[in-house]
């Protein structure tokens, strides 16, 4: 019944983030590059959007998690309800407070951009730019549903004030309300610090 699993999905997401990983997960993530990590989140989301319940669908998911993503989902426990409380989250800031401007920090294989009908929405995805080279190529001739997205490549743990990248994007004001999300970053070492940074 999808009204219980998305009560079930807010409570998880409440619930993980006081939890530490499970330790067969965390023992694999060092190993892990971080596009792997990215395409295991893309994994996730491809199995989730093949259920009759689904609590989204992501049509690009499969593409953009590739064979490697598809043979190691990251798992749902986390995967869905997070994925389906960020949903929620920018819907609701864009339908009943106005905001126009979402900014996902460690982006990775992330398609709202493609599957969230938010027609005046700008996404700005910042990530590594290694994270870039695999995925832009994925997206070519895909439609989007938001009124643009931009890439925005940039390493939290360079030291550089990484921010200035965001700020240097000609549709990005930062003066305006803005949505911004980090999921599955704040466990990656490049994420524990996003070092200096100003909007
Ligand atoms: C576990 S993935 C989560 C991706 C996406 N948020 C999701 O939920 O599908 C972590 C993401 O953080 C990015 N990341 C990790 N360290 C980073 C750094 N130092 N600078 C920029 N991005 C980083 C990785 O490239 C990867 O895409």
């Amino acid at each position: 019944m999808p009204s219980l699993r998305r009560a079930f999905a807010v409570a998880a997401v409440l619930f993980a983030a006081k939890t530490p990983m499970p330790r067969s997960y965390a023992q694999k993530m060092p190993k892990a590059s971080h596009a792997f990590t990215a395409k295991m989140c893309a994994g996730s989301r491809f199995l989730e959007s093949q259920r009759r319940d689904a609590l989204f669908v992501d049509p690009l998911a499969s593409k953009l998690a590739g064979p490697e993503g598809l043979q190691q989902p990251m798992g749902d426990w986390i995967m869905v309800p997070r994925t389906r409380f960020g949903d929620d989250f920018i819907i609701e800031h864009y339908t009943q407070r106005g905001v126009r401007q979402l900014v996902l920090l460690g982006a990775g294989m992330d398609a709202r951009a493609y599957r969230l009908r938010l027609p005046e929405l700008k996404v700005f995805e910042v990530d590594l730019p290694i994270l870039f080279q695999d995925k832009e190529p994925l997206l070519e001739g895909e439609t989007l549903r938001v009124q643009s997205r931009t890439a925005v490549p940039t390493d939290f743990s360079s030291g550089e004030d990484w921010s200035w990248r965001l700020r240097q994007c000609p549709d990005f004001d930062p003066r305006q309300p803005t949505v911004w999300l980090l999921e599955g970053l704040m466990m990656r070492p490049g994420g524990q610090n996003l070092g200096k940074w100003e909007v």
